[in-house]
């Protein structure tokens, strides 16, 4: 059983102040991209982890993977009196690990709906986005895709009226961040006596939203915000001459997704998008690029042999 699921932007990401969880009250528009992980998962004699790919040293193996915690996570409620069966799970990586782009979210999504299949679990898409809260934040909405307002965590979901499809440049960086640094960053820098915001609960723009509706990218780059942007780029200072180098190059928007390094910049069209792609490359600010689009649908199985 072969499933397909996309990486994320944040359209928006508002970070409240941090919980007594530790987690931050978040208000993010998360938009899918046309970035995909393939999983594939097979019956066999202990749950195990195989990950195929480019870059992947820094993807954990065994429990700590949270492909192997969604498996674990559905047996433990699909199947409860049907004891708990094993699965090899195997990852074909493209969204690269620590970069802001929920590629670990996206794998457990994967899983999840992988293993409903394969074990006839028949949980429906509500009940498997509960699961997914329990094993990651970002888990739920690798499950929707699209384009959808996460409210809590980030795990409470409402699809976003949004037209048309958008070009976007991935510029992507060498090494990743971990998100609990980025937001403990984020913290710290509020912390300090000339910061002001993140005093109030996060809110939602509806100046993005109506941008959303209208489908015109001109309209939507201006309105693109991240609150962990200043903490990402605290801690990689290189990343101010990337998101430089795409405004300088005629991105309508440029911003960092989620808690980075990935630099997001979104193009009027596809031509542009093949333009800034080529610039990006040429300036030297970053490792690699890639032209994707979005919004791209959730975790979906594959219904043809991928490879
Ligand atoms: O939920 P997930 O395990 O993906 O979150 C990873 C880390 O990101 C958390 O341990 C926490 O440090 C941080 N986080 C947060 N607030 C959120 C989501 C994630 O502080 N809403």
């Amino acid at each position: 059983m072969t499933v397909r699921v996309p990486a994320k932007v944040n359209l928006q990401l508002s970070v409240g102040p941090p919980r007594a969880d530790g987690y931050h009250d978040l208000v993010t528009v998360f938009h899918a991209v046309s970035l995909y992980d393939e999983v594939t998962v097979r019956p066999a004699d202990r749950t195990r982890v195989l990950v195929t790919g480019d870059d992947v040293a820094g993807v954990p193996a065994g429990r700590a993977n949270l492909a192997v915690r969604a498996a674990r996570a559905l047996a433990t409620v699909g199947l409860r009196r049907r004891g708990r069966p094993a699965v090899e799970i195997e990852i074909r990586k493209r969204i690269p690990v620590a970069a802001g782009l929920a590629g670990g979210s996206a794998d457990a999504a994967a899983t999840l709906v992988a293993c409903n299949e394969l074990w006839r679990a028949g949980l429906s898409p509500a009940e498997l986005r509960e699961v997914g809260a329990r094993v990651g934040s970002d888990v739920p909405f690798a499950l929707l895709g699209g384009t959808a307002i996460g409210q809590g965590r980030g795990e409470q979901l409402t699809a976003a009226l949004a037209a048309g499809s958008y070009h976007w440049v991935l510029a992507f960086a060498s090494g990743g961040l971990s998100t609990p640094e980025v937001y403990a960053a984020c913290d710290r820098l509020r912390a300090a006596p000339a910061a002001s915001d993140g005093e109030e609960g996060p809110g939602l723009s509806m100046a993005l939203m109506a941008a959303l509706r209208s489908g015109d990218p001109a309209e939507v780059g201006p309105l693109l915000s991240n609150d962990l942007q200043p903490a990402a780029v605290s801690l990689r200072p290189d990343l101010r001459r990337t998101l430089n180098a795409g405004t300088e190059h005629g991105a309508l928007g440029a911003i960092i997704s989620g808690s980075g390094p990935t630099c997001a910049f979104l193009a009027a069209n596809a031509a542009q998008a093949r333009e800034l792609a080529v610039a990006l490359t040429g300036a030297g600010v970053c490792r690699s690029v890639l032209r994707v689009q979005g919004p791209a649908p959730g975790a979906s199985v594959v219904t043809t042999a991928s490879r």
